[in-house]
């Protein structure tokens, strides 16, 4: 027995762009920002390239030149100047969205991120209790949809809830519903695990939680990496509420659970790849240890293999796909 049998279809490139089963396009990437009040000019952020801390006036020829690139959906986290516990003011990020859909309109697509770990005192995603040991499910909901509202209003093309409380797809979708805004998607962060691949983007949204809260972290209310049905539940949950699309969160450990996913629950679904995820390629990159394009585009393929129609991406503004 020798010769060629399985090898032959592999030995030269074109072959292989012929019999290719997987493709990435770059229609398929979402490029995070950060807009960050009272900061006076962009700052980058720390351990991913090409990535800033925007100010309201560097987002906007950032945006062009993304757009020139061809990367046309984007995922916007307003950083709000003022840190508060209750009565929030989502006026900042709502003024953000205002100004980028006066200036692109329908050139491009902007989902915003609605989530309150960048506006609380303690950095949870929600408001805490008295005992400051629980974040409060049904106010922490009320008040994401005032912000889901508010970002709407402002000419937001999706709202993407990412704070883990139960019933926020389905609250914010009767929101919207009653004001007019039945244009406005929701993408939910359906399958957000607990996860320690977040440090980077902590520092860029100031959003870990304080030093010194008796809640120190998030397990009480994202996923547990450990447990996998929960988020088979949390995305047919999810798509029950109204959600338009769903998301699994982080991205390359949790392929187990995109493929699951994707498989089990027929609506369109979104993978993130986390600022940690990034940040691990990009170090790879600088040190020399990797050929940064050709590490993220098979990041990006291995998404598409498991099921991801749509991929969030620090690098989408500097794909090479
Ligand atoms: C929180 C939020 C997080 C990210 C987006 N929204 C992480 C967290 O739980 O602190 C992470 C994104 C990333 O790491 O790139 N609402």
């Amino acid at each position: 027995m020798a010769g060629l049998s399985l090898r032959r279809s592999r030995l030269n490139r074109h072959l292989r762009e012929l019999t290719r089963e997987i493709r990435v396009h770059r229609e398929q990437l979402i490029q995070p920002l950060f807009i960050v009040d009272g900061i006076q000019r962009p700052e980058p952020v720390d351990g991913i390239q090409s990535v800033y801390r925007d100010t309201p006036e560097s987002v906007l020829p950032q945006i062009e030149a993304d757009l020139e690139a061809g990367i046309k959906k984007f995922l916007l986290f307003g950083v709000p100047g003022r840190k508060q516990e209750r009565d929030f003011d989502h006026r900042f990020t709502s003024l953000q969205i205002a100004a980028i859909k006066e200036q692109f309109g329908e050139d491009l697509w902007l989902a915003a991120d609605v989530c309150l770990c960048s506006h609380t005192t303690h950095g949870h995603c929600g408001m805490l209790n008295d005992a400051g040991d629980y974040v409060r499910n049904d106010a922490t909901v009320a008040e994401l949809a005032r912000a889901a509202l508010s970002y709407a209003s402002a000419g937001a093309d999706c709202v993407a809830p990412s704070d883990m409380m139960d019933g926020r797809v389905a609250a914010i979708r009767a929101v919207l519903d009653q004001n007019d805004l039945e244009r406005t998607a929701v993408m939910s962060y359906a399958a957000k695990f607990q996860s320690h691949f977040y440090g980077p983007f902590r520092a860029a949204a100031n959003s870990a939680p304080a030093a010194g809260n008796r809640l120190s972290d998030r397990a009480s209310y994202q996923l547990d990496p450990a447990r996998p049905t929960d988020a088979l539940r949390s995305a047919r949950r999810d798509a029950a509420e109204g959600a338009d699309i769903l998301m699994v969160k982080p991205g390359l450990p949790y392929l187990d659970v995109l493929a699951e996913l994707t498989a089990a629950v027929e609506l369109p679904w979104a993978v993130y790849q986390v600022s940690g995820e990034q940040a691990a390629i990009d170090m790879l990159a600088e040190r020399g240890l990797a050929d940064r394009d050709a590490a993220q585009r098979e990041s990006w393929t291995a998404f598409v293999r498991a099921g991801a129609n749509a991929i969030i991406s620090y690098a989408a503004r500097r794909a090479v796909v």
